[in-house]
């Protein structure tokens, strides 16, 4: 397939029926393994489930907001009729005001949903353009890479920043992630609230999934 055909069929599928199927407090209660997923990860507050709602052109399907730790479960979101694909909300590594053993649940099911989900096609790494990579996040990411989990580094919040700042960014970003065996060395620079790098990184998830 072409890749005007990938992004055009990417277009359709993320402006057709998406649907929440589940929340997931505990890898007991995951869905059975039917389709593709695709997971997002990332620091509290990075805008994980921002992204999930400008991907799918839907405002509130995925629950957001200014307080880190909004998103508490896994959650899973049914992509097409039939079923096509999934799409994973996954709750931040934690935050300096999160109760610590809270900050562990939520690290532990996030780390063993990603390293053991057969079906997880890739996991999409976000990083805030304003702080680029932290500690925490190669933390995740060497954890990806050890499991051989294949990986996107997306930056969010990109209108939060001036051009060449966010430019600055992308190749330091760019530089690292190049290094990592389980990375997909394409970058996508996105924000939530103007729709920059959205399409594209439509095209990326349908790709990832292969549907
Ligand atoms: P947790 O569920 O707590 O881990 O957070 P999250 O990563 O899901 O973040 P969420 O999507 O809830 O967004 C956190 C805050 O950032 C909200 O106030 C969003 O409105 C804001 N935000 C998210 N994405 C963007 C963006 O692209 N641009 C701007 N300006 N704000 C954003
Ligand atoms: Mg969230």
């Amino acid at each position: 397939m072409d890749d005007l055909d990938l992004s055009e069929r990417a277009r359709k599928l993320f402006a057709g029926p998406i649907d929440f199927l589940k929340s997931a407090p505990g890898l007991e209660f995951l869905p059975d393994a039917e389709a593709p997923e695709v997971a997002f990860a990332g620091r509290s507050n990075v805008g994980k489930s921002s992204l999930l709602n400008a991907l799918t052109n839907r405002k509130t399907l995925a629950r957001t907001s200014n307080t880190p730790g909004r998103t508490q479960e896994l959650n899973f979101f049914d992509v097409g009729q039939p079923l096509t694909m999934r799409l994973v909300d996954m709750p931040g590594y934690g935050f300096a005001e999160a109760p610590k053993d809270m900050v562990k649940r939520w690290r532990f099911l996030v780390n063993d949903y990603l390293r053991g989900r057969q079906v997880l096609k890739r996991a999409l790494v976000l990083i805030d353009s304003r702080h680029g990579l932290k500690p925490v996040d190669r933390e995740v990411m060497d954890m990806l890479d050890e499991a051989a989990v294949s990986y996107h580094v997306v930056l969010t919040k990109a209108d939060k920043v001036k051009p060449t700042e966010l430019d600055a960014t992308l190749a330091v970003t760019l530089e690292e992630t190049m290094k990592r065996p389980a990375a997909h060395p394409q970058l996508f620079a996105t924000s939530s609230e103007t729709g920059r790098g959205i399409p594209e990184l439509r095209t990326a998830i349908v790709e990832a999934a292969a549907v």
